[in-house]
């Protein structure tokens, strides 16, 4: 007689769940073989031939691609290799926003930060932290400090904003934008894909020394060669240092999530200082549930921040963003839920 929770689909997430570390691994040691590219040129591949490709010893190679078979990113069909549908999207391609490296960032930066889960927790401290050099209490200044980890660190978060960016771009508000300012931009992805979009459009990206410097070619005069000359590069702290004058929108995209109740508000209060009437804010970025139940982008966010990046924070459901924008003092707030990867966007303008 079969066991009733045969039928339980929970059954069966939990059977992938708790192989899912291993898994992950394997798919991104083979991206990071190239294997998702070659057979993307050569589909049908047999064991030998991707053997010579990658170099790996026979046996291992056989190990390998039963593991990626077994996730179903790779199929095997008449004793050739193929990617699947989702594996020739995401990891076949080369560019900057190829899975291929947000993988190769999640295991070098994220994944080795989980074991410290439950003392992290237990102890309200993002614990480890203490793997990265440095005395600042989070990770993005901590990186300064490792350049080669910094550099493939934000690379994994270009690739996933190049990839969730355009349900912000395509958003019809920023019509009515003159000037926006990024506020922890990052390399400027977001706001060069935002002004290649809208004619009209300028924007101010803020962020770090150490992360300016990594948009390609950065001159010292603040333009950067690999960024549209409608991007311009500020340097500072989003905290302590002011807010220029100017900009008609204020974006925070993929920040405020790091930070607790009390900064968030302190920097929707910058940004409402900062902003002229009519001025606009908007804050884009994971939400999850109202209820709290769903969102595994949120879920790993979340306890990222809170074991490694910042020891507080969440990809807050959006109900807490309204809240915060209008004890900020905006009026007409909103949000446009149900984007991509979990995503919205709340809005608030200042009358
Ligand atoms: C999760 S990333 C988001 C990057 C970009 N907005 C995007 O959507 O891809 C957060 C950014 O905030 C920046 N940041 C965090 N704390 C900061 C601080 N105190 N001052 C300046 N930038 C900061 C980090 O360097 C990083 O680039």
């Amino acid at each position: 007689m079969k066991n009733a929770h045969e039928q339980d689909p929970v059954l069966d997430r939990f059977h992938f769940l708790v192989n899912a570390p291993a898994l992950f691994n394997a798919v991104t040691t083979a991206a990071e073989l190239r294997l998702f590219s070659f057979l993307s040129e050569k589909p049908g591949a047999r064991s030998e031939e991707i053997r010579a490709f990658s170099g790996l010893p026979a046996h291992q190679l056989r190990v390998l691609l039963q593991a990626v078979c077994a996730t179903g990113l790779l199929e095997r069909r008449d004793g050739g290799y193929h990617n699947s549908a989702v594996a020739e999207e995401l990891l076949a391609p080369d560019g900057p926003d190829s899975w291929r490296h947000i993988l190769t960032g999640w295991k070098e930066v994220y994944y080795p930060a989980f074991p410290h889960m439950t003392h992290a927790l237990r102890t309200g401290t993002n614990t480890a932290l203490e793997a990265h050099p440095g005395d600042e209490p989070t990770l993005y200044q901590r990186l300064a400090h490792n350049p080669p980890l910094e550099k493939i660190f934000h690379r994994a978060m270009t690739a996933f904003t190049l990839r969730s960016v355009d349900a912000l771009v395509e958003q019809p508000v920023f019509r009515d934008v003159r000037h926006v300012l990024d506020v922890g931009g990052g390399d400027g992805s977001t706001s060069a894909r935002l002004v290649a979009r809208h004619a009209q459009l300028r924007s101010t990206v803020l962020d770090m020394p150490s992360v300016s410097r990594l948009a390609d070619g950065a001159r010292p005069d603040g333009q950067a060669d690999g960024l549209p000359d409608r991007v311009e590069l500020l340097t500072g702290d989003i905290f302590t240092d002011p807010f220029p004058d100017g900009p008609d929108a204020v974006l925070f995209s993929h920040v405020l999530e790091i930070f607790d109740e009390d900064s968030i508000l302190h920097l929707l209060g910058k940004a409402y200082a900062s902003l002229p009437p009519g001025g606009r804010v908007l804050l884009y970025g994971y939400n999850v549930a109202d209820d709290e139940t769903e969102g595994v982008y949120g879920a790993r966010l979340g306890l990222y921040f809170n074991v490694l990046a910042s020891g507080r924070g969440m990809a807050y459901p959006a109900r807490d963003y309204e809240r915060w924008l209008e004890r900020a003092g905006f009026d007409n707030v909103r949000t446009i839920g149900g984007l991509p990867y979990e995503h919205g966007l709340s809005l608030g303008v200042k009358s």
